[in-house]
């Protein structure tokens, strides 16, 4: 009997293990679907943003992206780009696919644009660059 409930008792613990195995891998590819498909939007391909109001997140530290993650959640972090643009987004997120997303950041390169979007932040840089100017032209111009 007790070869049998000890059996048991390890047949069970193998198997919640896969479980939990094949959930973390489920979140996994959700996070990899959910940044393609959702968060770049405004974050750019994998997290590689070239707008000043979107942070880049390809690269970001991990504990740093669920801590903010958790902040727009919770809704201690309230600034109002973050009440206007995350709020709403991470409140349909777990726990578990939060950390997911962290780990898909995290391991998106640093400094790796491919040739386009470099070529785009140059224009994009460029563009600012010269409504800036123009702004400040028309004040002076205005004075
Ligand atoms: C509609 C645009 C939009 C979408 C879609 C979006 N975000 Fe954001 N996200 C923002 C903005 C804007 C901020 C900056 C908020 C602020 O200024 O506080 C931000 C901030 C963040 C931050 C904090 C970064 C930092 O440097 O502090 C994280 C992490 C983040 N978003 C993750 C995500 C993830 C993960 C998704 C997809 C599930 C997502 N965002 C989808 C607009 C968006």
């Amino acid at each position: 009997m007790k070869k049998i409930i000890a059996f048991a008792a390890g047949a069970l613990l193998a198997s919640a293990t896969g479980i939990a195995l094949a959930q973390a891998q489920h979140s996994e590819q959700d996070a990899k679907t959910l940044a393609k498909d959702v968060c770049s939007a405004c974050h750019g391909p994998e997290g590689h943003s070239i707008s000043p109001v979107f942070p880049r997140l390809a690269g970001q530290q991990r504990g740093y992206i669920i801590v903010q993650l958790d902040a727009f959640r919770n809704k201690t972090r309230g600034d109002p780009n973050a009440q206007a643009y995350m709020w709403g987004m991470a409140s349909q997120l777990s726990d578990a696919m939060i950390k997911a997303l962290a780990t898909y950041y995290v391991g998106q390169a640093v400094g790796l644009m491919n040739a386009e979007q470099s070529a785009r932040s140059v224009v994009y840089d460029f563009m600012r660059d010269y409504a800036d100017a123009v702004e400040r032209l028309s004040g002076t111009l205005a004075e």
